[in-house]
């Protein structure tokens, strides 16, 4: 659906920054490369404490973080095999949640039936994805689709962040191109007008045309070869719930997978995508410190900015919920209302849900 393009003020959805996410959705919990076999780590997903551990056949699982017997957080204990086991008194479970030994009971009959939350896994673009909701619906929502990933032709720097920020507030930051303001004294955008925008059920898109100062930073990214002052670019944005995506045809793609943790921490895993013209093999050779060179001068001082703004629009909302904002960008509006929307489609589904439940178990 085509959108209404003025910045004027707009109607904003008052519930924004308190819903929760729709947790019928693939989230990143972290790098594949981070988790060692044998290692086990926690991880929280709208405060569910998960243990996620790789065990010595390479193979990673997500169980809840409270173990079976008393509720000790499992990521204290250690991996033994393919097995996690609870450092009280050393109860065993599989990574299907099972409890498949207690030291002090020799009869495997006697172990108890009730199994830990199994979280549905998986692992991709060195990311280990999570589904947090209904395991039955994992199969059929698929992760982001990163086809750069695999292309040589294309350099992927790994950007870690954290926001001690709701994560609405975290995906607004891309899809607000308005906010060149911040970056001005690092070479960043300016002039930004918003030429087209639409949006549907899960979605919303939106481009932007922007001016950038010639300089080292637009040649790096193969922005401009020319001697001209200024380049003008188009910039793509996407909110592809619960994910984000901007672009610039043919030069970059930035893929922002979002983690959140709770009402006000927000985790971040990003790959920026950059079309690079080297040889293959030097690709391959120069690929992790290139990224590392990038993500310190390139990245991280923009991310810092990012995070300072945000942090205090954090804490002023703490301060006061009910404090009404002027917002004059409908992209935003548009994706205030697609994150309230989703969480409702969700609460509905649940009470749809539970309901069929408790009716099954009155007939029977
Ligand atoms: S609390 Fe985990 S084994 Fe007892
Ligand atoms: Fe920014």
């Amino acid at each position: 659906m085509k959108s209404d393009l003025d910045l004027k003020p707009q109607k904003l959805n008052t519930r924004t920054r308190t819903v929760g996410p729709d947790l019928n959705h693939w989230y990143p919990v972290g790098w594949s490369d981070g988790l060692k076999p044998g290692q086990v780590k926690n991880q929280v997903l709208w405060e569910q404490e998960i243990a996620v551990y790789r065990g010595d056949n390479g193979d990673a699982y997500a169980v809840e973080d409270a173990c079976l017997h008393k509720g000790v957080a499992l990521h204290k204990g250690d991996v033994q095999g393919d097995e996690l086991v609870c450092p009280y008194h050393g109860w065993r479970f599989d990574g299907q949640g099972r409890c498949v030994g207690i030291p002090y009971v020799d009869d495997s009959n006697r172990l108890p039936k009730k199994c830990l939350r199994r979280y549905p896994l998986k692992e991709r673009y060195n990311l280990i994805w999570v589904f947090p909701g209904d395991p039955v619906l994992s199969e059929s929502m698929s992760l982001p689709d990163v086809p750069e990933y695999d292309d040589p032709d294309w350099l992927i720097v790994e950007i870690p962040a954290h926001f001690n920020v709701h994560f609405s507030m975290v995906n607004e930051n891309p899809l607000d191109v308005f906010h060149g303001h911040l970056h001005r004294d690092l070479q960043g955008w300016y002039n930004p007008v918003l030429v087209s925008m639409e949006n549907d059920e899960d979605t919303v898109k939106a481009e932007y045309e922007v001016t950038f100062k010639n300089g080292w930073l637009p040649r790096i990214l193969g922005l401009t070869r020319s001697k001209e002052s200024e380049v003008k670019k188009r910039i793509g944005v996407g909110y592809y719930y619960p994910h984000c995506r901007n672009n610039m045809p043919g030069k970059s793609n930035y893929y922002f997978m979002r983690q959140p943790q709770g009402p006000m921490s927000t985790q971040s895993y990003s790959l920026l995508c950059l079309k690079i013209r080297l040889p293959v093999w030097l690709v391959s050779v120069v690929r992790k410190p290139l990224s590392r060179i990038l993500w310190w001068f390139l990245i991280k001082p923009f991310l810092d900015q990012d995070i300072d703004v945000m942090e205090s629009e954090q804490a002023n909302f703490h301060r006061n919920p009910n404090r009404r904002h002027v917002e004059i960008n409908p992209v935003i509006a548009a994706a205030q209302l697609l994150t309230v929307k989703k969480y409702d489609q969700y609460l509905q589904l649940q009470d749809t849900r539970l309901q069929k439940t408790s009716n099954n178990k009155v007939k029977t």
